[in-house]
């Protein structure tokens, strides 16, 4: 069982924060946001990221559920996110960018920290159908 925070990305701009802040939880926790944009969860390590979080009545971005698009993207700032295969992301953005695809995605770290909804980032937006 891994325990997964989440933040939504876009939120972000609207706080002044960005990913690379390095309190960027901690700025998020203090600012008491609702559940939707900020939380936490446990997933089990065999469980995909976006059907845990659908689980609880979330409503995640996701379209192709199959490592074949961009829309389900978030990028991990703490733990790890181990994925299936998917010929989508290019191995620096896994590598350097943290870009993780949620719908086949699932805890690789006992605690995992990731944003969701980085769909919205420029680099991303020519694969998200
Ligand atoms: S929904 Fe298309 S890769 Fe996840």
């Amino acid at each position: 069982m891994s325990s997964v925070e989440y933040l939504n990305y876009e939120l972000l701009d609207d706080h002044g924060w960005t990913l690379a802040d390095e309190n960027l939880f901690e700025k998020a926790r203090t600012a008491e946001l609702p559940e939707a944009d900020h939380g936490t969860i446990e997933v089990d390590e065999d469980e995909y990221i976006l059907e845990a979080m659908e689980a609880t009545g979330a409503d995640w971005p996701f379209s192709c559920r199959a490592g074949a698009c961009a829309n389900c993207a978030a990028i991990i700032t703490e733990g790890e996110i181990e994925m299936d295969m998917q010929q989508i992301l290019s191995d620096e953005e896994v590598a350097e960018r943290n870009v993780r695809l949620t719908c086949i995605g699932r805890p690789g770290a006992e605690e995992v920290q990731l944003v969701f909804n980085a769909k919205h980032l420029d680099y991303l937006q020519n694969r998200v159908i």
